[in-house]
């Protein structure tokens, strides 16, 4: 019997807002979406994760739901929904949404229900509103940042516009948080699955899985990590890991044990429909061995790799990620799965290229430090080709098979993402990974739609990066992407095993069944290893790798 589909799987995350545009406001949709598959079937993926597209008043660009069942019509319809599924199982690609279950937007009935209703109703029992401390009740329930900065309690207004109850956001005001202890929340959600379970889609992505039980009482966090919260989600630090404290007895609002109990209740729904439907859990948690327990035989299918993403441009911490990656996801029964890029972080051709490694901002502006861009598109090229040659299941994002940069000089004035005001604009934020893409350098917005408008400026480098200027083009980003994909696929590299080869400390070296896959992080070129050689990141001198360049061989 095959393995189950995702096991092994590339999955392509499409950004909708900023993929395709089909009705020419500058904002992607679901029908530019449905329009462009056949490059991503080019492209040779295997599914298709897809940010929120739900009813939003888009205050963080959709992760705000105020209809779970629904699409906004900035996207699309229902209908283009169904019209995008049908059509992607007919091109052969599964279809995952993202499923945003930690919040809803304020402007969700629910909520609105809840801010209509008085403080111990039912209508906010199902959010954390909570009386503030102090005289008059000033001061928040407790010292919770929110991730975008800022407190994590915004106080509500009487009906007779006296000062009212608190209640409680781990991300933006317009971000409420659930109540996950209340019964009617965890049926609703039930019903929320069903619904696309029903259209039709292979598997939900969970947004911020790690934080929907908070710890009883809501304490104060006590740890300067944690209380410095914006350090921990968008901007954490790379290496070790050390900062990605989402996890951990001292941690009140992220990774409670109590979270597993509400992936076991998907899990056996899940289960209850046919063809392998799965879930891959958004979860910035550390040690890996607490990710594992969100991966266990009966709770989700998948957890992202953060940590994997987090590691810096260096042979030891990639070997050792990799290594304790495996082991723990083996120790579950659980595919490993690999990520280099979302539309959370700095994308990893500009992130290569910093001087300083061990830093991860959040977003750069142009008045800070610019990366080294061929560096940082050499060295992505190279990280890509290592990770496809991994065995488990790979994330991409859109645009980093064109090789795109971050915008590194975007316009603060331009900027959306709620982190840059939040945080005083001391945190750029994410605009700059969300960048309207590039399909055709001469056409208006870069061939974005038929306009040319774009949500966000296209920085001067995407034209020469645009989609139709690297089909069929030897050793273009895109080229490579495709024959990578296709050996990946042809040789099974999904489904292989790891195994480590001797190699000098900057090289990594493994074989995965009949391929070896070499990069060289080091200064100088190094031999190949024996065997045909089948692809590499870079061009090749007098026959050996040189430095920021990865290969694939065989026999
Ligand atoms: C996740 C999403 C991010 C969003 C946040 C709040 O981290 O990936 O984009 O802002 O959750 O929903």
């Amino acid at each position: 019997m095959s393995p189950e589909w995702w096991r092994n799987a590339v999955v392509y995350q499409i950004y909708p807002r900023s993929f395709a545009d089909a009705d020419g406001d500058g904002v992607g949709d679901l029908p530019g979406i449905t329009g462009r598959l056949p490059a991503l079937v080019e492209l040779g993926v295997d599914a298709l994760w897809l940010s929120p597209f739900y009813r939003s008043p888009q205050a963080d660009a959709g992760y705000d739901v105020a209809d779970y069942c629904d699409v906004d019509p900035l996207f699309g319809s229902l209908a283009d929904f169904d019209a995008l599924i049908g059509q992607a199982h007919r091109l052969g690609l599964k279809v995952i949404v993202d499923l945003v279950p930690n919040h809803s937007s304020d402007e969700h009935p629910w909520f609105q229900a809840a801010l209509a209703a008085p403080a111990g109703s039912p209508e906010r029992a199902r959010y954390l509103f909570r009386d503030g401390v102090g005289p008059g009740g000033n001061e928040p329930p407790n010292n919770w940042p929110s991730v975008f900065g800022g407190p994590a309690w915004t106080r509500t207004t009487d009906a007779d516009g006296s000062p009212g109850q608190w209640y409680l956001h781990l991300f933006d005001t317009k971000q409420p948080d659930f109540d996950w202890t209340n019964p009617e929340v965890r049926a609703e959600f039930l019903r929320v699955l069903r619904f696309w379970l029903d259209r039709g889609v292979d598997g939900f992505r969970v947004d911020v899985a790690n934080a929907l039980i908070k710890a009883d009482g809501l304490p104060d966090v006590t740890s300067d990590a944690e209380t410095n919260m914006m350090s921990t989600i968008l901007t954490a630090t790379s290496g070790a890991g050390d900062a990605i404290v989402h996890s951990g007895p001292t941690s009140p609002m992220w990774d409670q044990d109590g979270v597993h109990e509400i992936y076991r209740d998907w899990r056996r729904l899940l289960d209850e429909y046919p063809g392998d439907r799965m879930m891959v859990a958004e979860a910035w948690v550390s040690p890996l061995s607490r990710l594992a327990r969100y991966v266990r035989p009966d709770e989700m299918h998948q957890a992202f790799n953060f940590e994997y993403l987090s590691a810096p441009w260096d042979a030891a911490a990639i070997l050792a990620v990799i290594d304790s990656s495996i082991a723990v996801n083996d120790s579950v029964g659980a595919p490993t799965t690999w990520v280099l890029s979302n539309h959370d972080v700095v994308r990893h051709a500009s992130r290569f290229g910093l001087a300083d490694l061990t830093l991860r901002p959040n977003g750069i502006g142009a008045t800070d430090d610019q990366p080294d861009a061929v560096l940082g598109l050499r060295r992505a090229r190279a990280a890509t080709l290592l990770m496809l040659g991994l065995p488990g299941s790979a994330y991409l994002y859109q645009g980093e098979e064109l090789g795109l940069p971050e915008h590194t000089a975007l316009d603060d004035d331009l900027r959306q993402d709620p982190t840059w005001m939040r945080s005083g604009q001391l945190e750029r934020g994410r605009d700059g990974c969300r960048i309207p893409l590039p399909w055709e350098a001469d056409a208006p917005g870069l061939g974005f739609g038929p306009t040319g408008r774009t949500w966000l400026p296209q920085p001067e480098s995407y034209s020469a990066l645009a989609r139709d200027r690297q089909v069929g083009v030897n050793g273009s980003t895109l080229e490579l992407y495709r024959a990578a994909l296709a050996t990946r696929r042809e040789r099974d590299l999904g489904n292989g095993a790891l195994r480590w080869v001797p190699s000098a400390p900057s090289v990594l070296t493994f074989s995965n069944g009949p391929v070896t896959v070499i990069a060289n992080l080091g200064d100088g070129p190094v031999p190949l290893p024996p065997g045909e050689l089948l692809l590499a990141s870079g061009e090749l001198v007098d026959g050996a790798l040189p430095p920021d360049t990865a290969a694939w061989l065989v026999g």
